[in-house]
């Protein structure tokens, strides 16, 4: 062996792994003992056979190859033994087809041993001529043996990591799959159910309706057949000769009276179903724009300063200083504010309230959203009026205007159209504060 060759081959080596750590140093050894073939090889001892890992020939890498053990020196070697023959093998091997074809004259192999001490694999190499040093051979091949064995199994053990690797990544999106997919059902029957919620509501609000219209449509045929009573009363009494002045001044009050009556019920009815179309939603003519907010709301309150004037009402408004853009549907925005700060107005403060009264209007911002609070120091509101607050038909007022649609056509537009949410605080004594909290963008 040439000074040096080992060193040689362990530079070669430096820093490299797997297959390639194989191949170069199966090229070096191949060129350090001066072989016709080198090659490194896995044993499988199931299917009695040798599956090259990194094979040498005539100084080239070459294709790997599978070949059967049965009749080979291979085989030997793989029953643990170093096998030389620095010569005339072809004798001792005669059913070795494979070396007989190529035809080999010396051979030196030796085993390869696993962690365990098992035989893992083999190092030959093959001479077309008579090997002259096979003690260099023997020698360098057990210098390394340790070093390859150590590869094979970490890249065995690498493979199978990987393997795992795969089969776990393969389970976890199967399982991420069917989690979405009961994700998605349970979306779906959440979708449902807000569905049919909604349809509840909506057929609530329907028999609300028809009790509520019932009412004045009641009065109003009583007052129609009271009308239909004097006509005949007047009719008879004018075809019999009798009817007197008298009677035909007290029929024609009654009339009066019953028509006027019937004027008033229908005009509630015809109200009725008027709120009753806007709580349903019917909102196909506004149309989603971007308003400059302060402004917006200073033109919205100037249509609204009679009423709160009328009531002796300061309106305290504060915004931010930059312009607030909002893309939103300003003519429900409206209703919404309107329907707050009239209630503020009917509801927050006593006839004979002394003290200032005020409705104060805050604007706020963040990155998402705008909340717009509306305050008034009024009398407030117990626990029992706000939890039901948003319920159709809930009125502290009926009979003297409260019809108690507000708030709720108040929540239905603010979650559903403007995308936002609503809450109130409000105590007795303490005045009421609502917000309402809008993104930035009503999504269409
Ligand atoms: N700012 C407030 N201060 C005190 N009470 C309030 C205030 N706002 C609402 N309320 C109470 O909540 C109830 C429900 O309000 P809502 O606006 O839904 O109906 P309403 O004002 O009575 O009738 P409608 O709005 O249909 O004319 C009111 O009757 C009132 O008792
Ligand atoms: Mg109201």
């Amino acid at each position: 062996m040439k000074k040096g060759t080992v060193r040689k081959i362990l530079s070669a080596l430096q820093s490299t792994s797997g297959k390639d750590f194989l191949n170069r140093l199966t090229l070096q050894l191949d060129q350090a003992i001066d072989a016709d073939y080198t090659f490194i090889s896995r044993i499988n001892i199931e299917n009695h056979s040798s599956t090259t890992l990194s094979l040498v020939s005539h100084g080239k890498i070459a294709d790997n190859f599978t070949y059967s053990l049965e009749h080979t020196p291979c085989a030997d070697v793989s029953d643990d033994s170093l096998c030389v023959y620095p010569e005339n093998i072809c004798a001792h091997y005669p059913k070795d087809q494979l070396l007989v074809d190529m035809k080999v004259e010396g051979y030196i192999g030796t085993p390869l041993h696993d962690s365990q001490g098992n035989v893992m694999g083999i190092v030959v190499a093959l001479y077309e001529t008579k090997i002259e040093d096979p003690e260099l051979v023997t020698s360098l091949f057990e210098l390394f043996t340790g070093r390859i064995s150590a590869e094979i199994e970490r890249m065995e053990h690498q493979d199978a990591l990987t393997k795992l690797n795969s089969e776990l990544e393969q389970k976890v999106s199967e399982r991420t799959l069917k989690l979405q997919e009961t994700l998605d059902q349970l979306k779906a029957s959440q979708n449902q159910l807000i569905e049919n919620e909604k349809l509840a509501a909506l057929g609530r609000l329907v028999a609300g309706v028809a009790h509520e219209v019932n009412t004045p449509l009641g009065v109003s045929l009583l007052a129609n057949s009271t009308i239909e009573s004097c006509y005949h009363e007047i009719k008879d009494a004018f075809s019999s000769g009798a009817l007197s002045k008298h009677v035909l001044e007290t029929n024609l009050e009654t009339i009066n009276e019953a028509q006027e009556t019937i004027g008033l019920n229908l005009s509630r009815a015809t109200e009725l179903i008027t709120n009753f179309k806007q709580l349903a939603s019917d909102f196909h003519i506004d149309e989603l724009e971007t308003i400059n907010l302060s402004e917006w709301i200073d033109a919205l309150l100037s249509s609204l300063q009679l009423l709160i004037n009328t009531s002796d009402i300061e309106l305290i408004k504060h915004y931010p200083e930059t312009n607030i853009e909002l893309i939103t549907y300003p003519f429900r925005l409206a209703q919404v504010i309107t329907n707050i700060i009239s209630n503020s107005v009917n509801h927050a403060f006593d006839q004979d309230a002394t003290h200032h009264k005020f409705i104060a209007i805050d604007v706020h911002t963040n990155d998402e959203e705008c909340i717009i609070s509306l305050q008034d120091n009024g009398q407030g509101m117990d626990q029992d009026v706000t939890s039901h607050i948003y319920d159709p038909f809930f009125t502290t007022k009926r009979g003297v205007g409260g019809m108690g649609l507000g708030m709720s056509i108040v929540k239905n537009l603010v979650s559903d159209s403007l995308k936002g949410s609503i809450d109130i605080d409000s105590k007795p004594g303490e005045g009421t504060r609502v917000n309402i909290h809008l993104p930035k963008k009503a999504a269409a």
